[in-house]
């Protein structure tokens, strides 16, 4: 079983890195120094969950993977600009990423913010691009989706929630809110774009995807909390250690790492109960295990 979930792996994040290669702006093309700067944020490094967890929910629905394979990269794409963001000075100011030097330190802050916001802009326009070959009302809700999960209400929200409780006290709550707004919004977002490439969902499904979607999205944050304070900057290939020197608030600062774990070994069992009734399932399965045992 393994090896099928590794071979399936492989193939799609060998099929992911292709097409964002494709769909990233020529480096020759002007203005060179930007379009270097989005291939350098996106190619190369990523563990590309979140086209994986797409690929996975399409399944259940009987998507096929070219149809998925623009909504990944759409979701990678809002994903690599968010990274882009969060490493500059004035959030985490940090200097690694994926094992290279962060976007700002490689081509300096400027065109570091511009390529957070080319990539952005890139990801909405992939889902007008006809390839996708899904009915326009079925685009829509995927650019809502999208767009709702990226801003105030998801992920930049839950960066400004971050921002704001560093160096502060936070209860268990607003933590809570934070790392669901921060990560799990756009991790959500990636299973319903998935889902969206295949045959209409239907209100069980939906409900099922929801669940599972909610609880890998907080259990993927909870350990990358718990892998900041336990894991090497080697193996990471970001500074580890990070979340401390800042002073942010995290699971671990909250409950300590025992605990932490635990909430996350908790939400790992809600996520496969919530999508066991669900056919086709297996790999949806299989990445929340993934998400689980991984060590950067
Ligand atoms: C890191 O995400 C940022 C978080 C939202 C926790 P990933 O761990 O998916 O980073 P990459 O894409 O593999 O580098
Ligand atoms: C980042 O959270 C979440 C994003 C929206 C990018 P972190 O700040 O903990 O992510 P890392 O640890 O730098 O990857
Ligand atoms: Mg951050
Ligand atoms: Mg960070
Ligand atoms: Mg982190």
């Amino acid at each position: 079983m393994q090896t099928e979930f590794n071979d399936w792996m492989t193939e799609r994040q060998q099929g992911i890195e292709h097409a964002l290669d494709e769909f990233l702006p020529d480096p020759k093309l002007a203005p060179a120094r930007l379009h270097e700067a989005m291939r350098h944020a996106v190619l190369s490094g990523g563990k590309r969950i979140r086209p994986l967890l797409a690929y996975a929910a399409g399944e259940v629905f009987g998507a096929t993977t070219q149809h998925v394979t623009v909504a990944a990269c759409a979701v990678e794409l809002v994903h690599a600009y968010s990274l882009v963001h969060d490493d500059l000075p004035c959030m985490d100011n940090d200097v690694l990423r994926r094992g290279k030097p962060t976007c700002h330190v490689a081509f300096g802050e400027a065109t570091a913010l511009l390529a957070g916001d080319s990539l952005q802009t890139l990801a909405f326009e992939l889902l007008t691009h006809e390839g996708l070959a899904i009915p326009a009302v079925a685009r829509l809700d995927m650019i809502r989706l999208l767009s709702q999960a990226s801003g105030s209400r998801g992920m930049a929200g839950g960066q400004a929630i971050d921002l704001d409780s560093t160096g502060k006290s936070i209860e268990l709550p607003e933590l809570e809110m934070m790392h669901i707004l921060k990560t799990g919004a756009l991790i959500k977002a990636s299973i319903q774009l998935g889902a969206l490439c295949g045959k209409a969902p239907y209100p069980a499904a939906t409900e099922a995807l929801n669940r599972y979607a909610h609880a890998v999205g907080l259990a993927f944050q909870v350990i990358d909390d718990i892998l900041d304070a336990t894991t090497s900057t080697q193996d990471l290939g970001k500074t580890a250690g990070k979340d401390a020197a800042q002073n942010k608030s995290t699971y671990v600062t909250l409950l300590g790492i025992r605990h932490a774990r635990e909430l996350a070994d908790d939400l790992h069992k809600q996520a496969l109960a919530a999508i066991a009734p669900l056919p086709a399932s297996q790999h949806l399965a299989d990445l929340a295990d993934l998400i689980m045992d991984r060590k950067s």
